[in-house]
């Protein structure tokens, strides 16, 4: 197809505005789907996604329309929804000219939804704004129109009204969307380049890798080098997908496809690279490129020790599939042996845990997480720490903790609640701004530590559910932070150790000590519980002694029934955890480190 009969295009919405459903009438509208064929939501194929109604893993798709008698080839690009992926969403973004605002004609923008379109600006993407949802009698448009004109900086009558679930007014969106968006544009005699915007693991395929053609042409049967790396593989097939996948003879400028190499892992075909030929190969790889890095990391282990194998095997196949995935063993007195294992953020964290436990039948606990920080010791040596265990002993001359910038959405009357919660956490307000007269965008720099624990929750709770949150990464800031030990009978439990603002250590080390003297069972002798930061202690509990002489109670008489008890004392300590004398029940461990 030449580029000037393509059109490159994204939707960006916030979940549950009706992307997917918007899509699936686009396909049906299109005829690449029959009507009987279709069934709901044809792009979400992770069942994880689906169910928490999610988009994890970008989907696209080559959707035939005429306008007249031209006949136009869109391609369809599906981008991830979450704060987690927002590299993943750059580079989706770059691989088109346009992108479609979809906004709840009954809800209007959220935060999410202004970052990404944000993004899309950026990189000046034409942007066609479309309210869905018109059918609803909660919609109401003309409001919606109003505040997203004003972001848009358009008039409200150019904002489109559509009703995804019945169709009305799809057809003149695709039309529009030929008649706005620009065409791409490249060098069809110049050497190969396509940049990878997404790359998934197929059990029966192997790795398929989607690519955008910037520059000359993919052809099968070539091998091709990633840019990156350097590494070359033999191309085994190049198709479209529409919406199944269907071998090419080739992509040109502006076309969007798929290529399948050999390749098993998706680290050898990553999001963002630039893919070329390894005969006549281009020098200059596409701008952008960059290596995924966690920025959360927690430690998960499996409930039950004799599941380790398992877990590791897990891994080893979930990490096929995804690039930002990172892991190394790691052992801790508390919870035995497990893996410290690196996220791209919370919900990152959530899926993988769900996906562990779901998919591979374990069942698993994952200890506070935390952010990565940068240490720089008295003595000038710099520490990278991923985990509080590896905090430095003695004097730190710097620390530097990741920030990031928050945007947040909600009716102006919890401007107040939100200021607040916001300062609690060491935010910095950047902004305020009223989209409406209703509703307000707070900016703020904050913490990320301040963001993974339990923000979200707070933030939600505090605005009954009505403000949305989005975050981005800023850089690094100095910090005043501290370790905090959890210390029972002298010992401390690593489990519970935790980087901390010095402000806040006081309460963490409180909070921590009381939890765990109602969790763990009282012992044969006195245990102090105590929370220290380095040698100083700042909090202190006392699990007061029993004597728990089971044997007692038999008289010296029945033999047998003293065996069984004694066995059945056996089968508990199994369970147990010993730190230093005392033994703790693995449930008081889990207790505690869930956030409620
Ligand atoms: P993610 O894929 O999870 O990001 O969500 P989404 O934005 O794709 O939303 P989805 O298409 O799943 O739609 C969310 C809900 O809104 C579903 O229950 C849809 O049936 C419903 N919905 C979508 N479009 C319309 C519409 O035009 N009218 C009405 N009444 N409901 C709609």
């Amino acid at each position: 197809t030449p580029p000037e009969r393509i059109r490159n295009f994204c939707i960006i919405a916030h979940i549950d505005h009706g992307k997917s459903t918007l899509a699936d009438r686009m396909l049906q509208i299109t005829g690449v789907v029959e009507e009987r064929a279709m069934r709901a939501q044809y792009l979400d194929r992770m069942d994880i996604e689906r169910e928490r109604g999610i988009t994890i893993k970008a989907q696209n798709v080559r959707l035939p329309w005429k306008v007249g008698d031209e006949e136009y080839v869109l391609h369809l690009i599906d981008t991830p929804g979450h704060v987690d992926f927002t590299y993943e969403v750059s580079r989706a973004l770059e691989a088109c000219e346009g992108a479609i605002l979809l906004v709840d004609a009954a809800q209007g923008i959220e935060a999410q939804t202004l970052a990404n379109l944000y993004l899309a600006l950026e990189k000046d993407l034409t942007i066609i704004p479309v309210l869905n949802k018109i059918d609803l009698p909660a919609a109401d448009p003309d409001r919606y129109a109003a505040e997203i004109a004003h972001i848009v900086g358009c008039e409200p009558e150019d904002v489109l009204r559509v009703s995804a679930k019945t169709g009305m007014g799809v057809e003149a969106l695709l039309d529009e969307a030929v008649k706005q968006i620009p065409a791409p544009q490249g060098d069809a005699d110049a050497p190969a380049r396509a940049m990878i915007f997404d790359s998934v693991y197929d059990t029966y395929r192997g790795v398929v890798t989607y690519i955008r053609v910037v520059d000359g042409r993919i052809v099968p049967r070539e091998r091709i080098k990633m840019m990156s790396t350097g590494a070359t593989h033999e191309l085994l097939e190049v198709g479209i997908v529409s919406p199944e996948p269907k071998p090419t003879e080739g992509l040109g400028v502006g076309e969007v496809g798929y290529l399948i190499t050999g390749v098993k892992d998706v680290r050898q075909s990553k999001v963002g690279d630039t893919v070329t030929s390894q005969r006549r190969g281009a020098t200059e790889p596409l701008t952008g490129y960059r290596e995924p890095r966690p920025m959360v990391y927690s430690g998960l282990y499996p409930v039950d020790g004799s599941q380790y194998p398992d877990l590791r095997e897990a891994l080893d196949k979930l990490q096929l599939n995804d690039a930002a995935l990172t892991y190394e063993p790691e052992t801790s007195a508390a919870l035995g042996f497990g893996f410290r294992c690196g996220f791209l953020g919370l919900l990152h964290l959530e899926i993988t845990r769900e996906r562990l436990e779901r998919e591979f039948d374990l069942d698993l606990i994952s200890t506070a997480p935390n952010v990565v920080y940068q240490v720089t010791t008295d003595d000038g040596t710099e520490i990278t720490v991923t985990n509080p265990s590896d905090w430095p002993e003695g004097k730190v001359s710097e620390i530097r903790e990741p920030i990031v910038k928050v945007t947040i959405l909600a009716p102006s009357e919890f401007v107040g609640t939100i200021m607040e919660l916001c300062q609690a956490r060491r935010g910095q307000l950047g902004g305020m701004d009223y989209l409406s007269e209703s509703r307000v965008e707070l900016r703020y720099t904050m913490p990320l530590a301040e963001i993974i624990f339990d923000f979200f929750d707070a933030l939600k709770s505090r605005t009954r559910g009505y403000a949305s949150l989005d975050y981005e990464e800023a850089g690094e800031q100095v910090s005043d932070l501290v370790k905090v030990d959890i210390l029972l009978q002298g010992e401390p439990v690593d489990a519970f150790s935790a980087i901390v603002h010095k402000d806040s250590a006081y309460g963490y080390g409180t909070s921590m000590a009381s939890k765990l003297r109602e969790l763990i069972p009282r012992q044969q002798f006195e245990v102090p519980i105590q929370a220290a930061v380095g040698s100083r202690i700042i909090a202190r509990e006392t699990i007061r002694a029993i004597r728990k002489d089971v044997l007692a109670k038999c008289y010296g008489g029945d033999i047998s029934r003293k065996r069984k008890l004694l066995e059945k004392q056996k089968e508990g300590k199994k369970r147990m955890k010993t730190i230093g004398r005392v033994d703790v029940p693995q449930e008081a461990f889990v207790a505690a480190l869930s956030t409620e």
